[in-house]
């Protein structure tokens, strides 16, 4: 997993986790997203030691996106990127770093493992087009990449057409769409209808109590934080992007993809970020052909609920 923790990101992680033998995690690279590099390197490293997973070691990426200077989201994940809680308290064992920065782990795993590596990316996309540039045969190694990103059919979230992965770091979603890798896309489109209120909220602590399940209560911490945020931006529920993509990777059958050829604009500031596809109705012959597969429709009470109990964490982990 490349991602940029960040509360939904965190959440993501714990889904990964939880979802157990049907995903041998291999790694988990970050990227300066959400929140700076060093905070959510810490963030990652503390989660993954407080599901037990201190096993995996994290590789550090890229601290700023390509070309452009980083913009983080301290409104929305909090100023060190999981709302109010601080990482170094979550566990006395966090996951090792690798050495190597998150591209050079990722070139080398794929090269070690040809066609057999998934990687799903929930952040800015700038390690997998670092890793792309330094090893371009890296291509033709991925199995998948699934990216949380993009917003086809709906506004954007961080600009009026721009979602914030891609907004933060275009150049490297260009790239990454048009590197011939298959790509599922997970957009706003689909994110945006999987969304957690106050009653799932509720609940979710109080079977995290029931249990005593030290994942689901820190779960429930961080999404207090989250809803709020969204509630501030006269929103009703919070969106549960970066789980949703990991949850779809698991249970494809809770949406529909569909192909479409997708790319992103770079170069004007008003559009940066945005995907243009192409929905005239002219001769299919005239489209050009599909560079992803793109989730569109969910179910959405039932993508948001198999990911509620998921956020209980694995049986047996931090249950008092
Ligand atoms: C995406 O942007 C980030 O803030 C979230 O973690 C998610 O990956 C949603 O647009
Ligand atoms: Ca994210």
């Amino acid at each position: 997993m490349d991602v940029d923790t960040g509360i939904d990101d965190a959440l993501a992680l714990i889904v990964a986790a939880t979802l157990g033998e049907q995903f041998d995690l291999l790694a988990v690279t970050t990227v300066a997203g959400n929140a700076d590099l060093a905070a959510v390197t810490r963030n990652t490293r503390a989660v993954l030691g407080l599901l037990n997973r201190s096993d995996i070691s994290v590789a550090a990426g890229a601290a700023t996106p390509l070309l452009r200077p980083l913009r983080t989201a301290p409104h929305i994940h909090g100023p060190g990127g999981l709302g109010t809680i601080d990482p170094d308290a979550l566990t006395p064992r966090p996951a090792a770093l690798y050495p190597e920065s998150a591209a050079e782990v990722i070139a080398r795993l794929a090269r070690t493992r040809p066609g057999e590596i998934t990687i799903i990316a929930t952040g800015p996309l700038t390690n997998l087009a670092l890793a792309l540039r330094m090893d371009p045969p890296l291509a033709s190694r991925l199995a998948e990449i699934v990216i949380m990103g993009g917003a086809i059919t709906v506004p954007g979230n961080a600009s009026p057409v721009a979602e914030a992965n891609f907004l933060t770091d275009p150049e490297a979603a260009r790239i990454v769409l048009s590197s011939g890798i298959p790509v599922t896309l997970v957009p706003l489109d689909v994110t945006e209808r999987v969304r957690i209120d106050r009653t799932g909220l509720d609940n979710l602590r109080q079977r995290a109590h029931q249990r005593g399940s030290t994942v689901g209560r820190f779960a429930a911490d961080v999404l207090a934080f989250y809803l709020r945020a969204y509630e501030q931006h006269r929103q009703a529920g919070a969106a549960l992007h970066d789980p949703l993509a990991v949850a779809l990777l698991a249970r494809p059958d809770l949406g529909t993809a569909d192909p479409l050829h997708v790319q992103i604009a770079v170069a004007d500031p008003l559009t940066a970020g945005q995907c243009i596809v192409d929905r005239r109705p002219i001769p299919p012959e005239q489209i050009l052909p599909s560079n992803v597969r793109c989730y569109l429709q969910v179910a959405a009470e039932a993508a948001r609920d198999f990911i509620l109990d998921l956020l209980l964490g694995p049986p047996g982990v931090g249950n008092a």
